[in-house]
């Protein structure tokens, strides 16, 4: 296993994550062991992984303020799905959080420091708050509440933030939405429906996409915990596929916001703390 972890980040270290998979040199993270696609385990503690993917065009708009942590102050402006977070689920709704207490261990991700930073920045200046007291940064945050949650199949920070990185890039999204020819332009509309549909025609199964007004703000890929695609979860009539989303959507472009330009967020700082970030 130590071996095809090492391929893993050399390959993932590499940026060069869409070769990567097409010549199979990313080889899956340690599927589950008890194998039983879509039974639920309960020992286990929950049944399939969420892939939040974050819209920075709909996020940086609702910040104002720069800092360097925050990846909307990057001189070119993000176009591209970025990482939000990976999230154990239950299959009957709602999910587990904040399942152990650790201390976050930076150095057991070192070696991705880079490619996170590249693909699962942080879109606020504020610190997030953290499961047992405590302001942390983004990568903290999705670990202690999520993380700590994927428990035996994540095991430690290393497994959690490589096996985002692995679903992230064999399952491409901006790939999926070129081959429907869907291009994110700013000011532009698109069906949902064809979203959704361009996400399942590639990957076999139904995303969710969450709005805010008007604009995709987030898409999530659901997994079985042997990483084959599933479908995500429908709640309800309004299904949670199009959570807040009108039939035409827009995937809107942003201006970076000029770094150093103004105080360090604090109006930013009290977004994340109170909107109970996932
Ligand atoms: C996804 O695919 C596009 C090309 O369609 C590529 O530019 C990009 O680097 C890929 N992203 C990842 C994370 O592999
Ligand atoms: C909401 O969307 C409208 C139309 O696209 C836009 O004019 C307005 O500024 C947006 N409001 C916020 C708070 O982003």
């Amino acid at each position: 296993m130590e071996r095809k972890r090492q391929r893993l980040v050399i390959s993932l270290s590499a940026l060069c994550l869409a070769v990567a998979v097409m010549s199979g040199a990313l080889l899956p993270p340690r599927a589950s062991a008890a194998g039983g696609v879509g039974r639920k385990r309960r020992w286990a503690g929950f049944d399939y992984y969420v892939l939040a993917l974050q819209w920075p065009g709909t996020v940086c708009r609702q910040t104002s303020h720069c800092c360097s942590s925050n990846g909307c102050c990057r001189s070119h402006p993000l176009k591209f799905f970025t990482i939000h977070g990976l999230w154990p689920q239950y299959s009957y709704g709602g999910w587990p959080s904040c399942c152990r207490p650790t201390t976050f261990d930076g150095n057991k991700i070192s070696r991705l420091k880079t490619i996170l930073e590249e693909y699962w920045p942080s879109l606020y200046c504020g610190s997030f708050s953290t499961c047992f007291g405590g302001k942390r940064p983004f990568w903290v945050h999705e670990w202690e509440t999520h993380g700590t949650c994927g428990y035996p199949e994540i095991q430690d920070e290393y497994d959690y933030f490589s096996t985002a990185l692995y679903l992230y890039s064999k399952y491409n999204v901006t790939k999926a939405l070129k081959k429907a020819h869907i291009y994110p332009r700013g000011g532009r509309k698109y069906l949902v429906g064809h979203i959704v549909s361009a996400i399942e025609f590639s990957f076999g199964a139904m995303p969710s996409i969450v709005c805010k007004n008007g604009s995709v703000q987030e898409l999530r890929l659901c997994f079985h915990k042997d990483y084959q695609p599933r479908d995500c979860l429908v709640e309800g009539e309004n299904s949670v596929r199009r959570n807040h989303c009108p039939r035409y959507v827009t995937l809107p472009s942003y201006k970076p916001h000029a770094f150093g330009s103004s105080t360090e967020g604090i109006s930013n700082q009290v977004n994340v703390e109170h909107q109970s970030y996932q």
